[in-house]
């Protein structure tokens, strides 16, 4: 073989790999949907009853304040159910690459929607604790994702309920944006804790459904912050808890950095 060839077979090669990660996180992407669809049809079922109770309320009594009332608990919980929709819409579509400018208290939020009846159903506590509006340049599809299966492996950790605390903050030098999961559950021992983000490691046996932990979420969170240019570390204790924290680049740290590169340019926000 050339070496032209077998330059040609990396490449090729290299392309295989790229198409099949794609697909892998799709796969993964979809299994996280699949966690939260009970939980999400049970909410549905819920909105549905608030609905369908107030429209007979609305009908049965005709004075105005009545009606409008009714109107307005339908109009409410309609638009909750709207809300759900259309972030598991979004977060299923999303497959491309590309990256744009994101409030990140918003890409959060749209997540713990998502979530919020789930950790109601397993008696966990959603704190959220969140300071400014940092922005960074992502693939808010890929970040979501992520969220979300921190989020999952949270609950998955406090079988008897607790407490979940996401964070949102700027690091003190206003470079990189800090999201932080925690738990307070199980926590991981030390000899886990060095395998966690490896493909397939998974502590979750299967269960009487045949559906045990892929082991995937972890390793494709890592993956997918470090094309993101950032990170993702996690500290432990047994019986205390976990904390995962995933640090992003700030959009407004870049055009500093390309000023002093390209000094004819000004400056700009993108
Ligand atoms: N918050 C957590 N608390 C305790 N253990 C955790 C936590 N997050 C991850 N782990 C451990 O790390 C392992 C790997 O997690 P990862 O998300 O990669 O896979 P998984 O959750 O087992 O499977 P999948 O994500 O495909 O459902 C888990 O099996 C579990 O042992
Ligand atoms: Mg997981």
């Amino acid at each position: 073989m050339t070496e032209q060839e077998m330059l040609a077979e990396i490449r090729e090669l290299r392309e295989q790999v790229r198409l099949l990660q794609q697909e892998v996180l799709r796969a993964q992407k979809l299994s996280t949907v699949g966690e939260l669809a009970s939980s999400i049809t049970h909410e549905f079922n819920n909105i549905l009853t608030t609905v369908i109770n107030y429209a007979k309320m609305g009908v049965r009594h005709q004075d105005p304040p009545t009606r409008d009332k009714a109107f307005d608990k339908i109009l409410t919980a309609s638009q909750r159910a709207s809300k759900i929709t259309t972030g598991m819409l979004s977060y299923a579509r999303q497959q491309s690459e590309r990256r744009e400018r994101m409030d990140l208290t918003t890409l959060i939020q749209d997540v713990l929607i998502l979530v919020e009846k789930d950790l109601q159903r397993y008696r966990i506590r959603l704190e959220t604790r969140i300071e400014g509006r940092p922005e960074a340049e992502v693939n808010s599809g890929q970040i979501q994702q992520v969220l979300l299966n921190l989020i999952v492996n949270a609950r998955q950790a406090m079988p008897n309920g607790g407490t979940l605390t996401v964070g949102l903050k700027s690091s003190s030098d206003n470079s990189v944006a800090e999201i932080s999961v925690k738990d307070t559950g199980t926590g991981i021992p030390a000899d886990k804790l060095q395998r966690i983000f490896e493909p397939f490691f998974t502590t979750k046996v299967a269960d009487e459904r045949g559906q045990g932990g892929t082991g995937l979420g972890l390793s494709l969170a890592r993956d997918v912050m470090e094309t993101h240019g950032g990170r993702i570390r996690v500290e432990s204790a047994i019986g205390v808890g976990t904390m995962f924290t995933l640090k992003l680049p700030l959009a407004n740290a870049k055009p500093v950095q390309r000023a002093t590169t390209s000094a004819a340019k000004p400056a700009v926000a993108r």
